[in-house]
């Protein structure tokens, strides 16, 4: 089965066509990072107006790049939630129009789940029960995962997000927006030589990243950041100490409920020293999707929505955005 996903939650607009979960046919992702990285971080007016302008082109482009005609679609598959509420009715609804004019099904999609759901896009399959772990601009959540549509919460930021954390802490190294890549790149090569605090919230599931900020902004008053060797091992030292903690406080939660894998998504998960630092560190199997479903696109949206469907869990032409959806 052909899904059409739609995403448009933050400041990509994106769709996709994936078929029966796993073969991604298209997906296409138009990104307002150039715009917003002027403001320093997502002006959610200017990101609605400009996913207005992208949304039908982006989905003509999946429609044409997967080589089908609408006939070939069994059912649309949108983000509508959480996210900014003005950046998710663009794509409802396009999704609700499309559904309308062809007579399809549309399946509304938590964006959280949707970031797990990246990890079925391969031939190998995730087991159940399974650990995950979300990290992107607006959350850090450890969610265990019993089977399709099971989530329970087990964990969540009490303060900045991990993404956001990366944002905030570039834009005082001075390296720019977003702050995740940016801080990779710095930290390549540079030797994590600061010492910064890690919030390791014993007896707990949640994180917490404002103190380990809060610190880099103190060093910022000490250090001269304008010395290229200074800000880079600034970086380094930042990045190894949200990795460290991400890791460790994952493996802890995967061993103590004795899941079968552990699952990584969202932006952050983009991350090579996450990735690199999971992969030597785990005891158990860990599964991260290739870097591009990591942050936000619609193949996820789409994967996601056909486990929905085979579960009869579709929508009705009403379906509305709630911008504060949470999962699990
Ligand atoms: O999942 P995502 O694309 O959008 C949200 O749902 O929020 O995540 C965006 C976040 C941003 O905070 C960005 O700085 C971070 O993911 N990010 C990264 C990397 N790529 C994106 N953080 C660390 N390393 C990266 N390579
Ligand atoms: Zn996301």
């Amino acid at each position: 089965m052909k899904i059409l996903g739609i995403e448009t939650s933050c400041d990509e607009t994106a769709a996709a066509v994936v078929e029966d979960s796993q073969d991604i046919l298209s997906n296409v992702v138009s990104s307002q990072v150039d715009i917003h990285s002027r403001y320093g971080g997502i002006v959610p007016e200017v990101a609605s107006r400009q996913h207005l302008v992208t949304i039908l082109p982006v989905v003509k482009s999946a429609m044409e790049e997967a080589g089908i005609g609408w006939k070939d679609i069994g059912a649309v598959a949108v983000t509508n939630g959480p996210g900014l509420a003005g950046s998710l009715l663009v794509g409802v609804n396009v999704a609700k129009a499309v559904c309308l004019a062809y007579d399809m099904p549309i399946i509304a999609i938590n964006h959280l789940e949707a970031h797990i759901y990246a990890n079925w896009l391969s031939a190998e399959k995730p087991e159940f029960p399974c650990l995950c772990l979300i990290v992107s601009g607006g959350h850090s959540d450890l969610i265990l995962m019993e089977g399709h549509g099971q989530f329970r919460k087990l964990g969540r930021t009490r303060d900045d997000a991990a993404g956001e954390a990366f944002d905030k802490a570039a834009r005082i190294l001075g390296l720019g927006y977003p702050g995740g890549p940016a801080i990779e790149k710095a930290a390549e090569g540079s030797s994590s030589s600061f010492k910064l605090p890690r919030a390791w919230l014993k007896g707990s599931d949640d994180f917490s990243f404002s103190g380990l900020k809060t610190a880099v902004l103190h060093l910022s008053m000490e250090s001269d950041f304008s010395n290229r060797r200074v800000a880079t091992a600034a970086a380094a030292s930042f990045q190894q100490a949200v990795v460290d903690v991400l890791i460790a406080k994952t493996v802890q939660a995967a061993e103590r409920l004795a899941v079968k894998q552990i699952l990584v998504c969202g932006g952050v998960a983009a991350n090579r020293a996450l990735r690199q630092g999971f992969a030597s560190n785990s005891p158990l199997p860990v599964k991260i999707p290739p870097a591009n479903l990591c942050t936000d696109n619609a193949a996820m949206v789409a994967a996601c929505g056909y486990h929905h469907y085979r579960q009869g869990r579709t929508d009705g032409r009403d379906v509305d955005v709630i911008p504060g959806l949470s999962l699990g």
